[in-house]
């Protein structure tokens, strides 16, 4: 695939002097700990094999050319260094362009301009952080590119910044951390209050890791998520009238249930119980993961939905339609909604002589009770954003 890019390369951008150079950056699943990035608890999540490859070369003025072969419509987006600000109508190139500003405003700066193709195989708005994967692969890129020397969490934290300043979306620091610090056929234990993270192998036995798109287009999903955030916050301070924490991510269930009445709303005290509870979760999927126990495994992704559906009220009549036929087949272990919600994936594991009536029969039941067509991919856990060498 790389020498097709290549090719388009050098026909949108011509032939020019300097090095071209070819980066990777995927997109990522999570298997389980949801809406707990931002409240100071843990995640389980993995980067998949498809991701965003960007060529880049760069240039001896100051001006910085774009082009996506996912949004070709839009052509080259053209757009100087000395003049980056968020335009509605650079429409994804404000990623990048969000990449570049945050690095600037932690010292590094970018001593000339330089041209960049994207090409992406991650279906936009599935929830799979297709946005994170393209800001993740800026990142590298220009590190390496203009030898800024930052170490790799620091370049996923300024990500994250990107995101929340540029972009205007307060999402937590999972996505571009497992884009960034994935490992082949790993999922990464990450504790999003200390950042300290451990990789665990994902040794399924005879199963595998199901996507299914809803293919709902996940249109208010930002400013719930917002919304959410603003719930949890307002549930931790009114927790911390009593309590001496700095995030629901410090509390146990037990310690939940007995301190849950100071939640002045009831909807803030769901939230809260959801964020303490699926943080408990994860870190006891992970222990079973690890023991074996891959049925143990799926139970907790059972209750993860059911949580998020009933407490956290994320998932939507096409997220649980998916989930609740996947429940009902042959085969599966566990099945929940994945990612931020409203629409999306979800994931499922199956065991491998399932997997095609799996797809049939869960396709077919979704299609009847929603009308849509839901697609299917069997997950192959990638690498983190690295160079792409040739040869
Ligand atoms: C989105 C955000 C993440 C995380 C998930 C929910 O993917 O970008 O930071 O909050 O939703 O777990």
């Amino acid at each position: 695939m790389t020498s097709n890019l290549l090719a388009t390369f050098t026909n949108i951008f011509n032939e020019g002097e300097t090095k071209i150079r070819t980066f990777f950056a995927p997109g990522r699943v999570n298997l389980i700990g949801e809406h707990t990035d931002y409240n100071g608890g843990h995640v389980f999540p993995c980067a998949l094999s498809i991701g965003t490859t960007a060529i880049v070369r760069k240039r001896t003025d100051r001006m910085i050319q774009f082009y996506s072969t996912n949004f070709t419509n839009l052509g080259v987006i053209k757009v100087s260094l000395d003049d980056l600000v968020y335009e509605q109508a650079d429409d994804w190139a404000n990623y990048p362009k969000g990449v570049i500003v945050t690095l600037e405003q932690h010292g590094y700066k970018l001593d000339s301009g330089f041209d960049v193709l994207y090409a992406g195989e991650i279906p936009n708005g599935a929830g799979l952080s297709s946005s994170a994967s393209i800001e993740v692969v800026t990142a590298i890129m220009l590190n390496e590119l203009y030898s800024l020397a930052i170490d790799r969490v620091s370049l996923v934290k300024m990500c994250q910044q990107a995101e929340n300043e540029f972009i205007g979306v307060s999402c937590g620091i999972m996505d571009q951390f497992a884009i960034g610090m994935g490992k082949e056929k790993h999922a990464i234990l990450l504790d999003c209050d200390t950042l300290d993270y451990t990789y665990s192998p994902l040794d399924l036995d005879e199963a595998s890791l199901i996507i299914a798109n809803t293919n709902k287009r996940r249109g208010l999903a930002d400013s719930k998520y917002n919304e959410r955030r603003g719930e949890c916050e307002r549930a931790l301070k009114d927790l911390q009238e009593e309590l001496d924490i700095r995030s629901l991510g410090e509390l146990t269930p037990a310690e939940f249930d007995v301190n849950a009445h100071l939640i002045k709303q009831g909807v803030d005290r769901k939230r809260a119980k959801h964020a303490v509870y699926e943080n408990a979760r994860t870190i006891e999927a992970v222990n079973k993961l690890e023991d074996g126990d891959i049925a143990g495994f799926g139970q907790l992704m059972n209750a993860s939905h059911i949580s998020l559906r009933d407490d956290y009220e994320v998932t939507g009549k096409e997220l649980d339609a998916l989930v609740e036929a996947a429940w009902e087949q042959e085969g599966v272990i566990g099945s929940r909604m994945t990612g931020a919600g409203f629409g999306g994936c979800t994931i499922s594991i199956v065991a491998n002589e399932y997997i095609e009536s799996f797809i049939e029969k869960v396709g077919a039941q979704y299609r009847e009770q929603t009308g849509l067509q839901a697609d299917f991919y069997v997950v192959q856990v990638g690498d983190g954003a690295k160079e792409i060498v040739e040869g």
